[in-house]
């Protein structure tokens, strides 16, 4: 099949390449291929090639994915595939993007947890069955792979917005019955570039391979913001 490639950093260009088709092959495997076989020049990044590190993570045809879990039969046209670094990151080089604007908006987020008790007290307990924790069943899931955020149009126009990773991991925060930072995060994501910028496109739940929905994570936090303007704590 013929492979496009992108080489360079933002000013770069898709290289093609001649690569064989073999049985469960992955775009993963396509790239290592390439690197290994081609062009050993060609920067890309990976680490468990099983869907647990989110490192991999590439446009492929214009979609993000993680591509250790992306059969090239799944996205194969006419023999051609097209592979390039993430959207709405900076490119450092060819198929690797850095990642510090993404995780810099986690900070933004207020997306650590703030301790509630001091090392000499009891472990304090979640109950696995309290509404707060059921909320975030899914959503404490996220491995930061960065493929909602590529896929966020809002991103996109706006890049001060937080993104869905970022305000999921608010989310997850905010119904921690351990945190002790509830405050400080609503008024950190209640500005302009925090959760009422979401246009609910749903694209970051579409795309996320964990099947996470950071979009219901936005919604319960406008539902916060609003609950804690009306009760003047913001
Ligand atoms: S929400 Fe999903 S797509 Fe977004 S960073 Fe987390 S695991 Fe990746
Ligand atoms: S639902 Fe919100 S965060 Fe998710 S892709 Fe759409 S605008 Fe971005
Ligand atoms: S290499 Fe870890 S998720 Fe793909």
């Amino acid at each position: 099949m013929k492979v496009s490639v992108w080489k360079g950093g933002a000013e770069g260009r898709f290289h093609q390449f001649d690569v064989p088709r073999h049985p469960s092959q992955t775009v993963l495997d396509v790239v290592t291929y390439i690197q290994r076989a081609l062009d050993p020049t060609l920067a890309y990044r990976y680490a468990c090639r099983v869907g647990m590190c989110g490192s991999c993570a590439m446009t492929v045809n214009g979609v993000p994915r993680w591509t250790c879990r992306t059969h090239v039969d799944k996205v194969v046209r006419n023999d051609r595939i097209e592979i390039g670094p993430l959207k709405n990151l900076a490119v450092i080089r060819d198929l690797v993007t850095d990642m510090s604007g993404f995780f810099d908006k986690w900070a933004r987020a207020k997306g650590q947890f703030k301790p509630s008790r001091t090392r000499q007290e009891d472990f304090a307990r979640v109950p696995p069955q309290s509404e707060n924790r059921k909320a975030v069943d899914a959503a404490i899931e996220c491995i930061g792979c960065g493929v909602c955020y590529a896929a966020c149009d809002v991103v996109a126009w706006s890049p001060d917005y937080l993104g869905p990773a970022a305000l999921n991991r608010a989310w997850t925060l905010l119904k921690d019955e351990r945190d002790a930072g509830r405050l400080e995060r609503l008024r950190a994501v209640a500005g302009d570039a925090g959760c009422h910028a979401c246009h609910t496109h749903m694209s970051c739940t579409e795309r996320c391979p964990k099947k996470l929905s950071p979009t219901a994570g936005i919604a319960g936090l406008k539902r916060e913001v609003l609950k804690a303007t009306l009760r003047g704590e913001l």
